[in-house]
């Protein structure tokens, strides 16, 4: 397949205007523009609302997902994300990290920051990392621990933050919201704002998707939720992700962004759970054109879906059965933004693109869904 823009120019910024045409030939094409990767299972926390079913599983080994990653950039990847589990657990996370610089893919890492040393953020510098979404839940350390469970854990998750920040390296902030931290979501937002490190609000908390996780979070209020969107839509510093929400939304889930358990079992999102293929024993054309993914691409055509189809099937166990809880946050943007307009010119906060994965009910555009659930997004 002829490249879509030069595997040279995937690391480097791109404009907004190349960015669009990019994933308007790869939304037409059904390109794997973003691949989402968990490396591992494994993770030294325990988070309250966390939606891994296990903590114990390494994943695959080097040489299969370094497979993984030249079959990904041969079928058009651009950009992949890593994340698990906690990636800093892996021990040939570098390796990794180097064929996938190799490779010319925009990395961006989601992690929780708190193993990363000066050495650490020293091989991330000279490997040039994009992008670093580290989690954090409240600047009050008793909030943040709290939902990691875990003394100090705040602590060293700023001092990770600091690292890469005195290296010029780009992180950003992914800050679920919960009952649990919704006290102090203002000043979390302000106080990284004002350094120019951007926040992703969150306000779904997805199921486990088996099951079998232990959650113990308490969900926002419809209350709350209202109360977060009428913060953000007036802040001046919101990121594209939320006035993107104006603008109508299109879930790209399995049609150009993608889901690689640390298995190798590949989902259209990490909230579906049974995989459609296994990388373990096919490769990765095959199972991105088999029926499994195109019948879910076929989901989209249907307009009796309110609601992400996932989500209803780990909450309901149906498909078709809409997810109360994850169309809370759609129906208060409703309320602030009644009329939803045609998209606008993508502004240059938004133009640094991450897989993004929404609902598919009153698709228009494509757009981040804005859930913050950890998704491809
Ligand atoms: C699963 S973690 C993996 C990366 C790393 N361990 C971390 O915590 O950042 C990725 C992101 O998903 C968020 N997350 C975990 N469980 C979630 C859930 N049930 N719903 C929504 N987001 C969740 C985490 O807070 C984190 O921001
Ligand atoms: S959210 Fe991240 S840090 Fe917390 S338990 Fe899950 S994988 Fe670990």
């Amino acid at each position: 397949m002829p490249p879509i823009v030069e595997k040279s120019q995937a690391a480097a910024p791109l404009g907004a205007e190349t960015i669009r045409r990019v994933e308007r030939v790869a939304t037409e094409k059904a390109i794997p523009l973003f691949a989402h990767l968990d490396l591992t299972y494994r993770c030294d926390l325990r988070c309250v609302h966390c939606y891994l079913d296990e903590y114990q599983s390494q994943g695959l080994d080097t040489a299969q997902v370094l497979r993984i990653l030249d079959q990904l950039a041969d079928a058009g990847t651009l950009f992949v994300t890593f994340s698990g589990g906690e990636v800093f657990v892996r021990k040939d996370l570098f390796e990794i990290l180097r064929h996938a610089r190799r490779r010319n893919f925009f990395i961006t890492l989601k992690t929780h920051g708190g193993r990363i040393t000066p050495a650490i953020a020293d091989q991330m510098a000279q490997l040039k990392v994009n992008l670093t979404m580290f989690s954090v839940y409240s600047l009050d350390p008793a909030v943040h621990d709290a939902i990691t469970t875990r003394k100090g854990s705040l602590a060293r998750t700023m001092r990770g933050i600091a690292l890469l920040r005195e290296r010029g390296l780009k992180a950003r902030i992914a800050a679920p919201i919960m009952g649990d931290n919704f006290v102090g979501y203002r000043e979390l937002f302000e106080h990284f704002s004002a350094q120019g490190i951007e926040v992703e609000l969150g306000t779904y908390i997805m199921k486990t998707r088996q099951g079998f996780g232990s959650q113990s979070h308490t969900d926002l209020t419809d209350e709350q939720v209202r109360e977060i969107y009428g913060f953000i839509q007036h802040h001046p510093v919101a990121p594209g992700v939320y006035k993107s929400l104006a603008r109508g939304y299109k879930c790209m889930a399995g049609v150009k962004s993608l889901y690689i358990d640390p298995m190798g079992g590949v989902h259209p999102c990490p909230m579906w759970a049974r995989p459609l293929g296994d990388l373990r024993s096919r490769d990765f054309d095959a199972i991105w054109n088999n029926d499994g993914i195109r019948s879910w691409r076929r989901l989209y055509e249907r307009d009796d879906l309110a609601s992400c189809p996932a989500a209803n099937l780990t909450e309901s166990g149906d498909i078709f059965v809409t997810s109360e809880r994850s169309t809370k946050f759609l129906r208060v943007v409703d309320e602030f933004m009644p009329v939803r307009r045609e998209p606008e010119p993508a502004s240059p906060s938004s133009a640094d693109p991450r897989p993004v994965e929404s609902s598919p009910s009153g698709a228009k555009a494509d757009a981040p869904c804005g859930k913050g659930c950890g998704c491809a997004g």
